[in-house]
Order: C-alpha cells, then structure tokens, then sequence
C-alpha cells in the first residue's frame, strides 16, 4: 500500500534509533514516529521530514547531531534516501519506484481504491424537510452534506441508514386544513402542490388577523388529526404526499435517496414510552405547569418534554426517535446533520438521553453547518428573497447550457451534460468549505470553468477522457512504462495526492466533513492540470507516454470517485 511510505519511513526511523542508541529502548514506537513525521513546505526539503528535536531531551543529544547520526544509519535506497538537514532528517522518495508502486494500487484496485470495509451502522438524519413549506436553498447544505457523508461512510464499508425525519407534526398542520376546508379547491391544490398549500397558509394568516375565531378553528383541526378523526387524517396525509411529490422532483435532480421517511408524526405511538421512561427515572419536573427536565446542572436551560395542555415537542419526539432508531438498527453512531441555529436544542436533548442513563448517548452527533446566502442576501422566508432550489438548479441548467453550447458546440448531449455541470456547480458550491462556514452562493463564481469550481474539476475530468480517449485511437507499439518519466516533480506532486487520497476520506468521516473531499479532489485537479500544460502525453517517446498514460488513468478515476462522494457527476465530455 502506498499509505506504507509514511509507515515503512517510520519504520526505518524506529529501527535506526533502536540501533544508534541501544540504551533508549522502547523511546520511540512506529507509531509515535509516524505522528511526527510532518509534510515539508518546500518541495526541496523532502517527502517527509522528521524533526529530531522531539527526541532530543530523552537522548540528551542536539537535533543537529540527532539527525546526522540517523541518517547515517539508514539505507534503503529502493524507498527513500535519508539527508540531515538543521535538526531536522528529510526523507527524499526514491522516485522511479513510488510511481510504479502508487500506479499499480491505485489502478489495481480500480474504484475500492480508498475505500474500506468497516462495518458499523451508521444512521444519517438529513435533508428532513417539512410538509407543506417549499424546499428552499436554506435546506440545500443538510441535503448535500447528509448525501455525501452516507457515500463517503457507504464507501468505506459502513452500512448506512439515511434518515428523512419529516417535519409533519404540529399545529400549523390544522390551520392548513381549516384553510383548506375555506378556501381550497381539490383540484387546484391537487396541481398547484406545495405552492398552492403555501398561499392557503398565508391566507389563513392574513384572515386569522382580522377573525381571530380562525386560530381556534385551526387548533380544533388539529386535535382531529391527533384524534385521528378520518377526514382530517386523509386531508392531512394528502397534503404530505403532495409535499413529497414535489420534493421528490428535488432529490431525482440530485441523487439523493433516502431508507427512512419516519418523521416526527412517526413517534406519536412511541412518545408514551418516553415520558413513563423519564418519570420513571425521576427526571420529569413541572414548571408552570408543563414538564421539563432540569439542566441547570449543565448550565444549559431545561429541556421542554411536554407543554401545559399535555402536548409533546420537539425535542420529545427526537428522544423517542433516538430510542426507536437505537432499537431498530443498533447504530453505532446517529449523525443528525442540521443548522448551528439547533444547537442547543440537540445539546439539551443529548444531555436528557444521558441522563436516561444510556452511554450511547454519545454517540449521537449533531453535523452542524453554517448559513448559506444568495447573492449577498440572506434569506428571509416572510415574503421577499425565498430562493426555492428547484428554480436554482434549472437556473443553474440552462446557465450551464449557455456556456456549453458556446466552448463545446459539437457535444451530442449538451442538455444531459448541462444538467450534470450546473447541478455540479451548486454542488460544489456547497461542499467547498468546512461546512461550519457561511456560504454566499454567487453565479458567476460558482459557474466559472476556472478556479476552484464545480466546472473546473468535472472539466480536469473530461481532460483526463479525452487524452485517454485519443490514446486508444492511436496505434502506438505496446510498450511497459518506464516510470522514469514520472520522476519530474508535476508528476511526483500528483502521486502524492493520489496516496493520499485514502487518507482523505477517512478524515471526512472521521470529522464529518465532506469539504475534505472536496480539496482532495480540487489539489488533484490543479496538479493535473499544470503536469498538462508542462508535459507532452500524447506525443512523448513510447515508454514515457505509457507511464503520463497510467498517471492519467489513475487521475481519472480518482476524480471520479471524488466527485461520486460529494455527490456530483463526472460527464466525460463536455
Ligand atoms: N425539520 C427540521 C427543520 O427543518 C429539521 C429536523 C432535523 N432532524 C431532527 N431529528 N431534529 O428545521
């Protein structure tokens, strides 16, 4: 494995140190001397550089002559050399056989390539939308991230439960029936879906103004529907499937799929266990009336578990479903990839799980993420600058098309590769920075075939195509490659992004960061791209061009696959 470099030079440091100073047993394990290994930031100063001072007090010996003695003491001349430089011992790879050894994995071990078989369950509650409210771009980063994150987990061998944990509880659902039963027409709701339940609630809000009687109309629908009086069930249920459908629109343009749609409505039937649990548990205490657990103890304000009139929350639901989704498919981990905007609410009811007294509380996770903008606006959902993310991605279509139809005219399928370029560019927009960060989403920045853009790493991609498309066509005598021909440093920079590769995606999960990804696949893009304009492939003598020929191979899938993680596609022409 090309991973080993780092671990066969720890090896060879842990070895030279047992030899040169016996006394010092057991001072410096594989480990250890991996950890220090660090990346130096200049090209001439190696591979990997040990900084000797970390071993300097305990063998009472200056860095300097540290790294001279080591040096001295290693030879593996097939790996790397070792050169002492200041108190540092830079590791310099021997070149020829890190590209030959890099290549062969990569491409041996085609799309497993970094990939894993960990098997633990992973359950990733995301996108969880609300019924009857239209998808807008604030819900496009719980989306995108929940999606990636269940790729990058499926791809190293998690098995992945994704979650819709559906916003359709509450007493905003009966003023939507009441509005209905005034003012709707089953058929123009029927097609008008979402949109037309949205007008019907701001009308009811406008009304409710002038005839307060309206508000009590509306919490009488809704204990219907909490009765489970059948007419207000099958209006509801309607309402949710209109929803549905529309969003379904969504996430076909995205590819985003989902195992689970129990949303809060879900739990009603589970929500009794929860407070006999929290009673039962001395937990439960009144505060005007309503039930609360206490959190003064975490300096955090209580936990609202049942309101006065004996109605359950939201946090109340998230518990039940924590439960419920522990004793269904025994998660080793429950990601709830949600806006920072929540965090209390999931600091609180985290802590009453704990409380209960389950040590897998955790292992609950909240996947926070910062605001996104369009434009420079933020986005106000009364009246004024909503952006629905249907109209943004068939925006983000035709500007694509625009684009493609006048750099590529000849493409066959512009409106396919349109499709995949602009979504891609939304994409990747989103995906770019730490997720924690606020995003402001602008056109031309995220439309822009330079830079670092969606456009930019697909383009690299089809690059990567079209020279090996046009290998095949040339008939060229079948030669083995000579690695030789990656010994320049463009070269030598790319194959070490690609060892690296690995490494990248375990961080994501590891940290739940999909931007990680992201730069893995931006810094391999780049570094293609000026091995590109600096080196001939096509037309270079046999045995170089077979070895630029494997190293684009190996780009080209590694591009793909990146770009598979975060969730967008890889035309091969555009
Ligand atoms: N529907 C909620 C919202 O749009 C998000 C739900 C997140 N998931 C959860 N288990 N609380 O704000």
């Amino acid at each position: 494995m090309t991973m080993d470099m780092k671990q066969s030079i720890a090896q060879l440091i842990g070895q030279a140190v047992m030899r040169c100073y016996p006394d010092a047993d057991g001072l410096l394990d594989d480990e250890a001397a991996s950890g220090y290994l660090e990346v130096p930031p200049e090209r001439d100063m190696g591979d990997y550089a040990f900084p000797c001072f970390r071993l300097s007090k305990a063998l009472r010996q200056a860095p300097v002559q540290i790294a001279e003695t080591l040096a001295a003491a290693i030879s593996a001349p097939d790996l790397c050399e070792a050169r002492p430089m200041g108190g540092y011992l830079n590791f310099y790879f021997n070149r020829v056989n890190f590209a030959r050894q890099t290549l062969r994995e990569v491409l041996d071990s085609g799309d497993a390539y970094g990939g894993g078989q960990e098997g633990k369950t992973i359950c990733i509650d995301f996108s969880s939308i609300n019924i009857a409210k239209r998808f807008h771009i604030g819900h496009l980063s719980t989306t995108m991230i929940g999606h990636s994150l269940r790729r990058i987990y499926d791809f190293l061998g998690y098995h992945t439960i994704s979650i819709n944990h559906l916003g359709d509880w509450g007493t905003q659902f009966g003023k939507l029936i009441s509005a209905y039963k005034h003012w709707g027409d089953r058929d123009h709701v029927e097609r008008g879906g979402v949109e037309a339940l949205t007008q019907l609630y701001v009308r009811f809000h406008d009304e409710a103004e002038r005839d307060p009687s309206l508000e009590d109309e509306g919490r009488a629908w809704f204990k219907k529907i909490e009765d489970g009086d059948p007419e207000a069930i099958e209006i509801f249920n309607w309402f949710k499937t209109l929803t549905l459908r529309d969003t379904q629109r969504i996430y076909d343009m995205l590819g985003v799929t989902f195992d689970s749609y129990a949303g809060e409505a879900f739990y009603n039937d589970k929500m009794d266990r929860v407070i006999q649990e929290l009673k039962a548990k001395n937990l439960l205490a009144l505060s005007d009336g309503a039930s609360i657990v206490d959190l003064d103890d975490c300096c955090m304000p209580p936990c609202l578990i049942l309101k006065k009139d004996g109605a359950t929350l939201y946090a109340t639901r998230d518990i039940a479903a924590a439960l419920y989704r522990k004793d269904t498919y025994h998660f080793d981990k429950c990601l709830y990839v949600v806006a920072y905007q929540q965090d209390l609410h999931f600091r609180q009811w985290f802590k009453v799980v704990e409380k209960m007294g389950y040590d897998w509380a955790k292992d609950l996770i909240h996947v926070a993420f910062g605001m996104i903008s369009y434009e420079g606006q933020t986005l106000a959902t009364r009246k004024g600058h909503v952006v629905y993310l249907e109209e943004l991605l068939s925006r983000a279509k035709e500007q694509a098309l625009d684009i493609i139809r006048e750099k590529s005219p000849d493409l066959d399928n512009p409106e396919e590769v349109a499709a995949q370029v602009g979504i891609g560019a939304v994409i990747y927009a989103d995906l770019q920075n730490n997720r924690i960060k606020d995003i402001d989403f602008w056109w031309d920045r995220a439309l822009n075939f330079d830079g670092e853009t969606g456009p930019y790493v697909q383009y690299t991609h089809a690059r990567c195509c079209s020279v090996l498309r046009k290998a095949a066509t040339q008939d060229g005598p079948i030669v083995d490659a000579d690695y030789s021909g990656l010994s320049d440093d463009h070269a030598q920079d790319i194959l070490r992004l690609l060892s690296r590769f690995p490494e990248a995606v375990r961080e994501a999960a590891d940290r739940y960061e999909p931007s990680i990804v992201t730069r893995a696949l931006t810094e391999i893009a780049k570094s293609y791209n000026k091995f590109y304009y600096e080196h001939r492939i096509l037309d270079a003598e046999p045995v170089v061009r077979e070895a630029r020929l494997a190293l684009t191979r190996a780009v080209k899938q590694i591009l793909r696959m990146a770009l598979y993680l975060i969730g967008m596609d890889a035309p091969e022409r555009m």
